[in-house]
């Protein structure tokens, strides 16, 4: 991320204290901490490797929490270590694009949403120094399929499992709420990142000269740049008026259609291999229909509003910047 003056502006908390940490937006907000050098204590599945780690049980049952050891009940060990933490930010959830929804799967990804976010909002009502702040990342498929409305923040919710999700997580933050923490739910659209996620997955397919549109690439697409959502993350936490639903997404959303054209572009390839609604649907089943073929036109009204300036706004702005030479 380039030194600015936002930058470079002192950040209000102490410290942020972080889950999904190893993700792909976890561990680009966890380096632009560092370069802050704003101190992060990450909850993390697994044995704690470092001081700054620290582990929680996000998923487990109770039954399960007691065998895996957790202490005195809690779902994070040592609790007392967040007293006096800033801000904290929630990423953790099981993969919600990458793979055919199976009945097992939507369990998964509900629990590791909902549940998760539930007892981390408890665990930090509970604290006697609690934090300022608790920004928790949500996803513009709160909207569902809308065709060509436009969305902002006032939009009702959609009907469906991933809106139906969505409205749950969100609302999983009650307890944090109720202790007087300011609770910001960032909606992100389609973060693009040369690393991870649906850019990234597309890539080798475009360079091969074998992209093309989803369906018939009508479906509006709502992104955002990876620099510019982590920046979100970062003014989420900083801006003491932001609080409850904040639309994460560039102010100029495109048809898949569009966005496959500007994607062949920026690669140099052609990209005249549709793939069909039906042949996703029979390949991906109802994730298909949710998170590909779904049309939602989401606008950032109260990012815009609270001051936010996008440092990629145009679609081919961002795909150069992300892409650069490697195109
Ligand atoms: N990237 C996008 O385009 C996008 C768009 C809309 C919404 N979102 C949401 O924003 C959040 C962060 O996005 P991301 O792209 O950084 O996601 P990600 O790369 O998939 O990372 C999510 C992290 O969650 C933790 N996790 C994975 N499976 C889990 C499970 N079963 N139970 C509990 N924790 C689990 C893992 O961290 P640890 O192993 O460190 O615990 C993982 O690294 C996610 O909830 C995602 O759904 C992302």
């Amino acid at each position: 991320m380039t030194e600015t003056a936002e930058s470079k502006r002192n950040m209000p908390m102490r410290s942020v204290l972080l889950s999904g940490a190893s993700g792909c937006m976890g561990r680009q907000l966890a380096a632009e901490l560092a370069r802050r050098k704003v101190p992060v204590l990450r909850l993390v599945r697994r044995e704690p490797k470092a001081p700054e780690e620290l582990r929680w049980w996000p998923g487990a049952d109770r039954d399960g929490l007691v065998a895996a050891g957790g202490r005195g009940g809690g779902w994070v060990a040592e609790p007392e270590r967040l007293e006096g933490v800033g801000a904290a930010v929630h990423l953790s959830g099981a993969s919600i694009a990458g793979r055919r929804w199976t009945a097992a799967w939507k369990r998964e990804m509900w629990s590791s949403r909902v549940e998760s976010t539930r007892r981390l909002s408890e665990t930090l009502a509970g604290l006697r120094q609690r934090p300022r702040v608790l920004v928790c990342a949500s996803a513009i498929g709160f909207y569902g399929d809308r065709g060509d409305a436009v969305l902002d923040e006032d939009a009702a919710g959609g009907t469906g499992f991933f809106p139906a999700l969505c409205a749950a997580w969100e609302g999983a933050t009650q307890a944090a709420v109720e202790a007087g923490i300011r609770v910001v739910h960032l909606r992100l659209g389609v973060v693009l990142s040369r690393a991870d996620g649906a850019l990234a997955r597309m890539l080798p397919v475009f360079r091969a000269g074998l992209g093309g549109r989803l369906g018939d690439g009508r479906q509006w697409m709502s992104w955002i740049g990876e620099e510019d959502a982590v920046r979100a993350f970062l003014w989420a936490m900083e801006q003491e008026t932001l609080r409850g639903a904040v639309n994460a997404v560039a102010p100029e959303p495109v048809t898949n259609r569009e966005f496959t054209g500007k994607l062949a572009r920026q690669v140099r390839r052609p990209a005249w291999l549709p793939a069909p609604g039906f042949a996703l649907r029979l390949a991906l089943g109802e994730m298909a229909d949710a998170a590909l073929l779904a049309s939602t036109r989401v606008l950032p009204r109260r990012l815009e509003q609270s001051g936010f300036v996008f440092q990629q706004a145009r679609l081919e702005d961002a795909l150069r910047a992300i892409l650069g030479a490697q195109a």
